[in-house]
């Protein structure tokens, strides 16, 4: 493979000297861990999404976990969710004992299947106690229909947004607000972010203050509180045993400066999402995701149509590569990975829509500094792969001989 100096990479976030000025000011204020700052982060989202408690953490999985065990999630409880995502969605439910049950995507897109949830909650008789949905890509799943399953089999609702910041969905409710909680993710290839970081929302504030208590150790104030309140400053409970989970105030502070910028991020994703629509839209060897105002765009991903093509998913990204373009896949569905293989015996053809997807599917660059010329390289990069790949069909090769 040549090796490119200008090569396209798959993600880079932005950082501009806003951050680096709000880091510095936090360096110098002589109080780095959380406190004021972290304060100021989960007011500023909370107010922009319209919830009642924004919890920021040090992960999006972090998160996930500490919603789920604030909803009461045991040993040997099951979780509905689904095999396309990364492994941190399901591994939070084993943290807790609990099982994941995997009910597959829908054909069409990839999110949870609600007929699929429905018929799972019809025929098998575990323990059911939560659905945990995955807002693939920063599109919503069908939140309707998944909520009113949850509320008549008495469920719970943790939403995975890790995608999904700042984009609504198409009911005009911020993805991740309308369980009974759900997370965003700020890792460093996200729409916003801290380098790593999460935030957990909830209108439900028994869930919110046991997270509160469980991502400092189980103590029963806030550690900033304990510093600063009038009460005596050594004094302090712990009440469970609790976990470090907490963000500090260094890349809080970062969080806080991506925030005011999330809009903006938004709309030069959104403008790269329309542009590779618009100039792919021809090629009928690949499936495209359906331009939406409804989309965080964190992930462009494009499956392409085996038929039509005489190379496979793998070979085109190696193509891509080979011209200097980074791409990621999203996802090697779990239920293929040797850790779920191994501890619940799911064989590839046990969930095929997301079988399909995963061997069709990758991620091409989107993110506010890919500029005009690495996108135009990029598609032409693509039609240059698609005419030169394209399977012609049997009559069209003999009319050609
Ligand atoms: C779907 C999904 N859920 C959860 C996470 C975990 O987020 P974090 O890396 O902030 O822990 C990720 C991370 O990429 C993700 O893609």
């Amino acid at each position: 493979m040549s090796r490119h100096t200008d090569f396209i990479p798959f993600s880079r976030p932005r950082i501009s000297h806003e951050e680096e000025a709000a880091v510095l000011r936090v360096l110098r204020s002589g109080w780095v861990t959380t406190g004021q700052e972290c304060l100021g982060f989960e007011r500023d989202l909370a107010e922009m999404v319209g919830v009642k408690h924004a919890l920021a953490m040090n992960s999006g999985t972090a998160c996930l976990h500490l919603g789920l065990e604030a909803m009461g999630i045991k040993k040997d409880d099951y979780v509905i969710t689904t095999p396309y995502s990364f492994t941190a969605s399901s591994e939070i439910i084993r943290y807790l004992g609990a099982h994941p049950y995997f009910v597959d995507i829908d054909k069409g897109n990839f999110h949870i299947s609600s007929e699929g949830i429905d018929k799972c909650l019809h025929s098998e008789k575990k323990n059911f106690k939560a659905i945990l949905p995955v807002h693939i890509a920063g599109e919503s799943c069908d939140m309707s229909a998944i909520l009113e399953l949850a509320q008549k089999h008495g469920l719970k609702v943790l939403e995975d947004g890790a995608h999904s910041f700042p984009a609504k969905d198409k009911e005009g409710y911020f993805q991740g607000t309308r369980g009974d909680a759900g997370i965003y993710s700020f890792y460093a290839n996200k729409t916003i972010t801290t380098g790593e970081g999460g935030m957990l929302v909830t209108n439900d504030s028994t869930i919110a203050e046991r997270v509160k208590i469980m991502r400092l150790h189980g103590i029963d104030r806030e550690s900033w509180d304990r510093y600063t309140s009038t009460k005596p400053k050594w004094f302090y409970q712990v009440v469970e045993a609790g976990y470090k989970y907490n963000l500090s105030d260094i890349l809080a502070a970062i969080g806080r400066v991506q925030l005011t910028k999330a809009m903006e991020f938004l709309e030069f994703r959104a403008a790269i999402a329309r542009r590779y629509t618009e100039e792919l839209k021809e090629l009928d060897c690949l499936v495209l995701p359906a331009f939406s105002k409804y989309h965080s765009w964190h992930l462009f991903v494009v499956s392409i149509v085996s038929e039509k093509l005489t190379i496979n998913r793998d070979r085109f990204i190696e193509v891509l590569a080979e011209k200097g373009i980074g791409t990621s896949v999203h996802f090697i569905p779990l239920h293929i990975m040797p850790y779920y293989q191994k501890t619940y015996g799911f064989k590839p053809e046990d969930f095929p829509h997301a079988l399909d997807k995963y061997q069709r599917s990758f991620s091409l660059p989107i993110y506010p500094d890919l500029g005009i010329n690495e996108q135009e390289k990029i598609i032409d990069a693509i039609k240059g792969i698609c005419k030169n790949h394209y399977k012609k069909s049997l009559a069209v090769q003999k009319a050609l001989q």
